[in-house]
């Protein structure tokens, strides 16, 4: 198979609002091979510390905050015109607060991901570790997926799973859920550069195999 590296790297967007710890991960699994180019990383807050990763890495920052437009639709105008500009082949979402609009997600469909701290579909939104103590699972772990313009909802890629364990408490789970996120990201993405991983309107294949209901599934012992 002809692997897609061989002729020019993915161009992507990061999208962020805070740490950045996915962002880095990104950009670390591209300085080992991650077949990758991260075009811009845009925030939607001036003082998100994932600017200054982007800033130390030589990558192209933009911030736009929601506060300095009157509206939601003229906020995610911007943003597309923006992402536009860069011209990327995915958008990775990696702990953007932000609701992208139908007409955004439309613009790029089937070229966006996220990465969401539960396993989908139980626990979408926010607080997904306490939610995950308070309902007594067993298991936890992050979800990959194509993004919607419904919360948390778009077709599942892969999922890394955890076994909960009797002292786990919501920051322990946080920290063991980010490690996970951190090796399952950069993976995810080294599969869709190599063209590996295809979206399509109506599938989703890896090597030219539909993907399980559930999307790829990882164990990890942490
Ligand atoms: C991650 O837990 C991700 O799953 C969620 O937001 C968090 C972002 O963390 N969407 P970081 O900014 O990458 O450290």
């Amino acid at each position: 198979m002809t692997h897609r590296h061989t002729v020019q790297p993915l161009a992507i967007a990061v999208l962020i609002s805070g740490n950045g710890s996915n962002l880095q991960a990104i950009i670390d699994a591209i300085a080992m091979g991650l077949p990758a180019r991260i075009n811009v990383v845009i925030s939607n807050h001036a003082n998100a510390y994932g600017l200054q990763r982007a800033q130390s890495a030589g990558i192209a920052t933009e911030v736009l905050e929601r506060h300095n437009f009157t509206n939601r639709y003229d906020y995610d105008r911007a943003l597309q015109r923006c992402l536009e500009r860069y011209q990327p082949e995915w958008i990775i979402l990696a702990g953007f607060m932000h609701i992208l609009d139908a007409e955004l997600v439309t613009r790029f469909t089937n070229r966006i991901l996220n990465i969401h701290p539960s396993l989908l579909p139980k626990h979408p939104g926010l607080n997904t570790h306490t939610a995950v103590l308070h309902a007594g699972d067993t298991m936890h772990g992050a979800t990959v997926h194509l993004v919607t313009a419904e919360l948390d909802s778009g077709t599942i890629i892969a999922q890394a799973r955890l076994t909960v364990s009797a002292d786990d408490n919501a920051d322990s789970l946080k920290t063991k859920v980010h490690h996970l996120e951190h090796q399952l990201y950069p993976l995810i993405i080294k599969l869709i550069a190599e063209q590996r991983l295809q979206v399509c309107a109506h599938s989703v294949t890896l090597d030219g195999q539909p993907l399980p209901a559930n999307g790829l599934q990882f164990e990890h012992k942490v």
